[in-house]
Protein backbone atom coordinates (compact mmCIF):
# COMPACT_ATOMS: atom_id res chain seq x y z
CA UNK A 1 0.00 0.00 0.00
CA UNK A 2 1.21 3.36 -1.05
CA UNK A 3 2.11 5.84 2.07
CA UNK A 4 -0.54 8.72 2.40
CA UNK A 5 1.71 11.37 3.61
CA UNK A 6 0.16 14.38 5.66
CA UNK A 7 1.98 17.87 6.39
CA UNK A 8 1.27 19.23 9.57
CA UNK A 9 1.87 22.62 10.87
CA UNK A 10 3.91 22.48 13.58
CA UNK A 11 3.38 23.66 17.17
CA UNK A 12 -0.66 23.87 18.32
CA UNK A 13 -2.15 23.01 15.30
CA UNK A 14 -0.64 19.48 15.07
CA UNK A 15 -1.13 18.58 18.45
CA UNK A 16 -5.33 19.56 17.75
CA UNK A 17 -4.95 17.39 14.77
CA UNK A 18 -3.24 14.58 15.95
CA UNK A 19 -5.55 14.28 18.77
CA UNK A 20 -8.35 14.39 16.01
CA UNK A 21 -7.11 11.66 14.03
CA UNK A 22 -6.09 9.32 16.88
CA UNK A 23 -10.26 9.67 17.25
CA UNK A 24 -10.48 7.79 13.67
CA UNK A 25 -7.51 5.21 14.69
CA UNK A 26 -4.58 7.22 12.95
CA UNK A 27 -1.99 6.91 15.42
CA UNK A 28 2.03 7.71 15.23
CA UNK A 29 3.32 6.74 18.62
CA UNK A 30 6.56 8.67 18.15
CA UNK A 31 5.74 12.26 17.26
CA UNK A 32 3.95 12.38 20.95
CA UNK A 33 7.28 12.35 22.21
CA UNK A 34 7.87 16.42 23.78
CA UNK A 35 11.64 15.60 23.43
CA UNK A 36 12.08 14.65 19.63
CA UNK A 37 13.31 16.66 17.02
CA UNK A 38 12.02 14.49 14.32
CA UNK A 39 10.22 16.17 12.01
CA UNK A 40 9.20 13.01 9.75
CA UNK A 41 7.15 9.79 11.52
CA UNK A 42 5.14 6.64 10.13
CA UNK A 43 2.90 4.26 10.70
CA UNK A 44 4.02 1.38 8.59
CA UNK A 45 0.84 -0.67 9.75
CA UNK A 46 -1.53 2.01 9.12
CA UNK A 47 0.68 3.05 5.77
CA UNK A 48 1.10 6.81 7.11
CA UNK A 49 3.35 9.18 7.36
CA UNK A 50 3.43 12.95 8.92
CA UNK A 51 5.81 15.80 8.09
CA UNK A 52 6.30 18.66 10.45
CA UNK A 53 6.65 22.00 8.72
CA UNK A 54 6.70 25.48 9.51
CA UNK A 55 2.49 26.38 8.63
CA UNK A 56 3.49 28.52 5.55
CA UNK A 57 5.13 25.40 3.85
CA UNK A 58 2.28 23.27 4.81
CA UNK A 59 0.63 24.55 1.46
CA UNK A 60 3.88 23.93 -0.47
CA UNK A 61 4.73 20.78 0.27
CA UNK A 62 0.89 19.65 -0.49
CA UNK A 63 0.97 21.65 -3.77
CA UNK A 64 3.94 19.89 -4.87
CA UNK A 65 2.29 16.67 -4.29
CA UNK A 66 4.64 15.34 -1.59
CA UNK A 67 2.26 15.55 0.72
CA UNK A 68 -1.00 14.33 0.14
CA UNK A 69 -2.81 16.26 2.69
CA UNK A 70 -2.17 19.21 4.75
CA UNK A 71 -3.96 20.76 8.00
CA UNK A 72 -3.03 24.68 8.50
CA UNK A 73 -5.06 27.90 9.27
CA UNK A 74 -6.58 29.49 6.36
CA UNK A 75 -5.06 32.81 6.87
CA UNK A 76 -1.68 30.13 5.78
CA UNK A 77 -3.48 29.20 2.76
CA UNK A 78 -5.11 32.81 1.98
CA UNK A 79 -1.36 34.39 1.99
CA UNK A 80 0.25 31.28 0.50
CA UNK A 81 -2.14 31.22 -2.76
CA UNK A 82 -1.12 27.80 -3.79
CA UNK A 83 -3.33 25.43 -5.87
CA UNK A 84 -4.79 22.96 -3.58
CA UNK A 85 -8.30 21.80 -3.06
CA UNK A 86 -9.51 23.02 0.03
CA UNK A 87 -11.73 19.73 1.63
CA UNK A 88 -12.73 20.68 5.56
CA UNK A 89 -13.16 23.16 8.39
CA UNK A 90 -11.75 21.13 11.67
CA UNK A 91 -13.65 24.25 13.24
CA UNK A 92 -10.35 24.66 15.81
CA UNK A 93 -7.92 27.24 15.78
CA UNK A 94 -10.81 29.95 15.21
CA UNK A 95 -9.86 33.76 14.78
CA UNK A 96 -10.31 36.78 12.75
CA UNK A 97 -8.21 38.53 10.32
CA UNK A 98 -8.36 42.20 10.69
CA UNK A 99 -7.49 45.64 9.89
CA UNK A 100 -6.19 47.00 13.55
CA UNK A 101 -4.61 50.12 14.80
CA UNK A 102 -5.42 53.50 17.06
CA UNK A 103 -8.80 54.46 17.13
CA UNK A 104 -7.30 57.72 15.91
CA UNK A 105 -6.45 55.57 12.77
CA UNK A 106 -10.35 55.02 11.96
CA UNK A 107 -10.69 57.94 9.75
CA UNK A 108 -7.83 57.09 7.32
CA UNK A 109 -9.67 54.18 6.26
CA UNK A 110 -12.43 56.28 5.00
CA UNK A 111 -10.66 58.86 3.09
CA UNK A 112 -8.48 56.83 0.48
CA UNK A 113 -5.73 58.51 1.98
CA UNK A 114 -1.74 56.49 1.63
CA UNK A 115 -1.17 54.70 4.28
CA UNK A 116 1.65 52.50 5.57
CA UNK A 117 0.34 48.78 6.71
CA UNK A 118 2.23 46.57 8.63
CA UNK A 119 1.85 42.73 8.45
CA UNK A 120 3.02 39.27 8.68
CA UNK A 121 0.81 38.74 5.58
CA UNK A 122 1.59 41.28 2.97
CA UNK A 123 -0.40 39.30 0.37
CA UNK A 124 -3.52 39.33 2.11
CA UNK A 125 -3.29 43.09 2.90
CA UNK A 126 -2.50 44.15 -0.25
CA UNK A 127 -5.26 42.35 -1.93
CA UNK A 128 -8.09 43.22 1.23
CA UNK A 129 -6.91 47.34 0.07
CA UNK A 130 -6.90 46.46 -3.29
CA UNK A 131 -10.00 44.66 -4.22
CA UNK A 132 -12.37 45.14 -1.35
CA UNK A 133 -11.36 49.20 -0.39
CA UNK A 134 -9.52 50.39 -3.66
CA UNK A 135 -7.68 52.04 -1.67
CA UNK A 136 -3.59 52.64 -2.10
CA UNK A 137 -1.59 51.98 0.75
CA UNK A 138 2.45 50.58 1.43
CA UNK A 139 2.61 46.98 2.75
CA UNK A 140 5.65 47.01 5.36
CA UNK A 141 5.82 43.10 5.68
CA UNK A 142 6.84 41.98 9.34
CA UNK A 143 8.06 38.71 10.62
CA UNK A 144 5.94 39.08 14.35
CA UNK A 145 5.05 41.11 17.28
CA UNK A 146 3.42 43.27 14.76
CA UNK A 147 0.95 45.41 17.18
CA UNK A 148 4.81 47.45 17.82
CA UNK A 149 4.52 48.59 14.56
CA UNK A 150 1.60 51.69 15.10
CA UNK A 151 2.48 52.26 18.33
CA UNK A 152 6.39 53.17 17.50
CA UNK A 153 5.14 54.98 14.37
CA UNK A 154 6.05 52.24 11.54
CA UNK A 155 2.41 52.27 10.58
CA UNK A 156 -0.89 53.42 10.53
CA UNK A 157 -2.38 49.78 10.59
CA UNK A 158 -1.72 46.76 11.05
CA UNK A 159 -3.28 43.64 9.18
CA UNK A 160 -2.89 40.67 11.98
CA UNK A 161 -4.98 38.27 13.62
CA UNK A 162 -7.40 38.66 16.57
CA UNK A 163 -7.99 35.52 18.46
CA UNK A 164 -8.47 36.70 22.37
CA UNK A 165 -8.15 40.56 21.67
CA UNK A 166 -6.18 40.93 24.83
CA UNK A 167 -2.92 41.39 22.95
CA UNK A 168 -4.59 44.56 20.85
CA UNK A 169 -6.08 45.67 24.33
CA UNK A 170 -2.96 45.65 26.28
CA UNK A 171 -1.64 47.95 23.42
CA UNK A 172 -3.92 50.24 23.21
CA UNK A 173 -4.90 49.20 19.57
CA UNK A 174 -8.58 48.42 18.38
CA UNK A 175 -9.94 46.28 15.66
CA UNK A 176 -11.11 48.68 13.23
CA UNK A 177 -12.20 46.61 10.29
CA UNK A 178 -12.45 43.08 9.83
CA UNK A 179 -11.34 40.91 7.18
CA UNK A 180 -12.53 37.07 7.84
CA UNK A 181 -12.75 34.59 9.55
CA UNK A 182 -9.66 32.08 10.15
CA UNK A 183 -9.79 28.23 11.38
CA UNK A 184 -8.08 25.05 10.55
CA UNK A 185 -8.53 23.73 7.27
CA UNK A 186 -7.88 20.48 5.43
CA UNK A 187 -6.10 20.73 1.94
CA UNK A 188 -5.85 18.13 -0.84
CA UNK A 189 -3.27 17.96 -3.29
CA UNK A 190 -4.71 17.57 -6.60
CA UNK A 191 -3.61 14.75 -8.16
CA UNK A 192 -3.80 12.61 -4.74
CA UNK A 193 -7.27 13.29 -4.83
CA UNK A 194 -7.66 11.75 -8.09
CA UNK A 195 -5.60 8.88 -7.38
CA UNK A 196 -6.27 8.06 -3.73
CA UNK A 197 -9.74 9.41 -3.56
CA UNK A 198 -11.62 6.28 -1.53
CA UNK A 199 -8.86 6.12 1.33
CA UNK A 200 -9.20 9.95 1.38
CA UNK A 201 -12.59 10.47 1.15
CA UNK A 202 -13.23 7.63 3.85
CA UNK A 203 -10.96 9.72 6.11
CA UNK A 204 -12.69 13.06 5.26
CA UNK A 205 -16.20 11.04 6.21
CA UNK A 206 -14.90 9.56 9.62
CA UNK A 207 -13.55 13.01 10.31
CA UNK A 208 -16.43 14.80 9.39
CA UNK A 209 -18.30 12.63 11.39
CA UNK A 210 -16.29 12.69 14.93
CA UNK A 211 -16.42 16.72 14.29
CA UNK A 212 -20.14 16.48 14.51
CA UNK A 213 -20.26 14.16 17.69
CA UNK A 214 -17.99 16.55 19.06
C1 LIG B 1 -0.76 36.25 17.17
C2 LIG B 1 -1.22 37.49 16.43
C3 LIG B 1 -1.48 38.47 17.54
C4 LIG B 1 -1.96 37.58 18.68
C5 LIG B 1 -3.47 37.63 18.76
O1 LIG B 1 0.59 36.39 17.45
O2 LIG B 1 -0.24 37.94 15.52
O3 LIG B 1 -0.32 39.14 17.90
O4 LIG B 1 -1.55 36.24 18.37
O5 LIG B 1 -3.98 36.91 19.85
P1 LIG B 1 -4.96 37.55 20.92
O6 LIG B 1 -6.03 38.31 20.17
O7 LIG B 1 -5.51 36.36 21.64
O8 LIG B 1 -4.14 38.44 21.81
P2 LIG B 1 1.52 35.18 17.88
O9 LIG B 1 1.33 34.88 19.31
O10 LIG B 1 1.31 34.04 16.94
O11 LIG B 1 2.99 35.76 17.71
P3 LIG B 1 3.64 36.83 16.73
O12 LIG B 1 3.32 38.17 17.32
O13 LIG B 1 5.08 36.54 16.77
O14 LIG B 1 3.04 36.67 15.37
Amino acid sequence: MRYLTFALAKGRLAKETLKLLEKIGITCEEINDPKTRKLIFQNDELGVRFFLSKPSDVPTYVEYGVADIGVVGRDTLLEEGRNLYEVLDLGFGKCRMCVCGPESARELLTKNEIIRVASKYPNIAKNYFKEKKNQTVEIIKLNGSVELAPIVGLSEVIVDIVETGSTLKENGLTVLEEITDLSARVVVNQVSLRMEHERINKLLKELKDVLETA
